[in-house]
């Protein structure tokens, strides 16, 4: 069985910290203690503002999109196929540069996702968006896009890997946010748009 290799590579290329990185690059700050703590676009929006925000979010899309492509290039067996790419949100939640800690996955699922499947990207881009712009909770948003994952994947008819794949990739997201589900539920979320570094 070749391609073993890319389990590892995409666990170390999933644990790269963007978030962080850019914390320290722009303000020396480490973004793990402001906010929500978390290392994801949404906190480093509330922290930082937009365009830090954009520019990590779209670091760690990049290192799902890229370990998407890597697996599917080079890993031929499909339980080898579907551990590759888990193992990329994997790195990102718990990263091996930051003590086995991270963030939530979503940025990162999202890249895997437009790899897999651009239509059911957008999906769950659309259903991430109009959940936010409803509610106001980011949290919401990633779990609603979350959802529409396995959903999209088989609505357009991805083998049976990639709809596992959506699928454990949805509980994950899910596990990740179970701070925030009780915040929702608590009526204590964070709601987008106020920025700051409480
Ligand atoms: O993508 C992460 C988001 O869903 C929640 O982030 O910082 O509000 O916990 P945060």
């Amino acid at each position: 069985m070749s391609g073993w290799w890319v389990i590892g590579i995409n666990y170390l290329i999933g644990s790269l910290p963007f978030g962080v990185i850019i914390g320290w690059l722009l303000k020396g700050i480490d973004i793990r203690k402001y906010g929500s703590g978390n290392i994801g676009a949404t906190n480093v929006s509330r922290v930082l503002g937009f365009t830090p925000a954009l520019l990590a979010g779209v670091a760690d899309a990049l290192k799902g999109f890229l370990g998407a492509y890597l697996a599917t290039r080079f890993v031929q067996n499909p339980f080898l196929w579907f551990l590759a790419v888990f193992m990329i949100v994997i790195g990102h939640n718990w990263s091996v540069f930051l003590h086995f800690k991270g963030g939530k996955g979503v940025a990162t699922t999202v890249g895997i996702l437009f790899y897999l499947s651009y239509q059911a990207a957008i999906i769950s881009f659309l259903s991430w968006i109009g959940m936010v712009l409803i509610s106001r909770y980011s949290s919401l948003g990633s779990l609603a896009g979350a959802l529409f994952m396995p959903i999209g994947l088989y609505i357009f008819k991805k083998s049976p890997e990639i709809i596992w794949w959506g699928i454990f990739a949805c509980a994950l997201v899910f596990l990740r946010h179970s701070e925030n589900i009780k915040r929702l539920v608590g009526g204590k979320e964070h709601k987008i748009g106020k920025k700051g570094r409480e």
